[in-house]
């Protein structure tokens, strides 16, 4: 395991239960190194979507500490809960005008990061006008205009079709390559493995396994333990 000072993301015995008796987290524990792609695998209501709210500090834990570094980017399952603008350009904008930067500035940014997602043409497209898979990149184009450290994806590959989902996940792929970031997925599609650096798998609000992804991916693919 890697040491704290090299993680970007990193859990130590969080604990959290929606309410008494219905303990979802138990002192879960994780790091992710900076500048790596990880995955997080796990049955459905195993916990991998409240992991996520908390480490993005939308809840808050029972106990235990999470250090992350800021600024975090969200991306949810479904992009049409998540883009607020009626054109591409406008909803990379959204936030930075709120930050303060000048339009220049502004325009740079948004340039600069639906170029990093393969959008550059679209930027004057209307939202609903666009694929899942392209909605999806616009969030993570508004995340990286913002310079985050730290993306957060929770299935964001759930509705889209197959060459879209490969698609999707090569992208960020890549981009946490070119730019540093470091990333966590959450993703019950094992065919995404091949894509990520390291894979935890959550049981019972625990890590009950951690490391090479094809290791982990043999593992799900032999066992009873199917993910849907
Ligand atoms: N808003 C909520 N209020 C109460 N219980 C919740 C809420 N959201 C999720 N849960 C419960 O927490 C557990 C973990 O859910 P979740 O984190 O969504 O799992 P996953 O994303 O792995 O499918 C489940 O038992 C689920 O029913
Ligand atoms: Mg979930």
């Amino acid at each position: 395991m890697t040491s704290g000072s090299t993680a970007a993301i990193n859990i130590h015995d969080l604990c959290f239960s929606w309410s008494k008796g219905k303990t979802v987290l138990e002192s879960c524990s994780l790091e992710v190194p900076k500048g790596e792609f990880w995955m997080l695998l796990g049955t459905n209501g195993s916990g991998k979507s409240t992991l996520l709210r908390l480490l993005a500090g939308l809840l808050k834990p029972d106990s235990g500490e999470i250090q992350i570094a800021p600024p975090i980017g969200f991306v949810f399952q479904n992009p049409d809960h998540q883009l607020v603008m009626p054109t591409v350009g406008a909803d990379v904008a959204f936030g930075l005008v709120q930050e303060g930067l000048s339009i220049p500035q502004v325009r740079q940014r948004v340039e600069e990061s639906l170029a990093a997602v393969n959008l550059l043409a679209l930027q004057r497209r209307p939202i609903y006008a666009l694929s899942g898979g392209q909605k999806q990149r616009v969030a993570i184009a508004g995340a990286v205009a913002r310079h985050c450290e730290v993306l957060l994806l929770d299935e964001p590959t759930a509705l889209l079709d197959p060459d879209s989902q490969l698609d999707l996940v090569a992208q960020v792929q890549k981009l946490v390559k070119s730019r540093g970031l470091t990333a966590l997925w959450v993703t019950h599609r094992l065919d995404e493995l091949d894509y990520c650096d390291g894979a935890f798998l959550l049981e019972k609000g625990q890590v009950v396994d951690q490391g090479d992804p094809q290791r982990l991916r043999q593992r799900l693919m032999q066992s009873e333990e199917s993910l849907d």
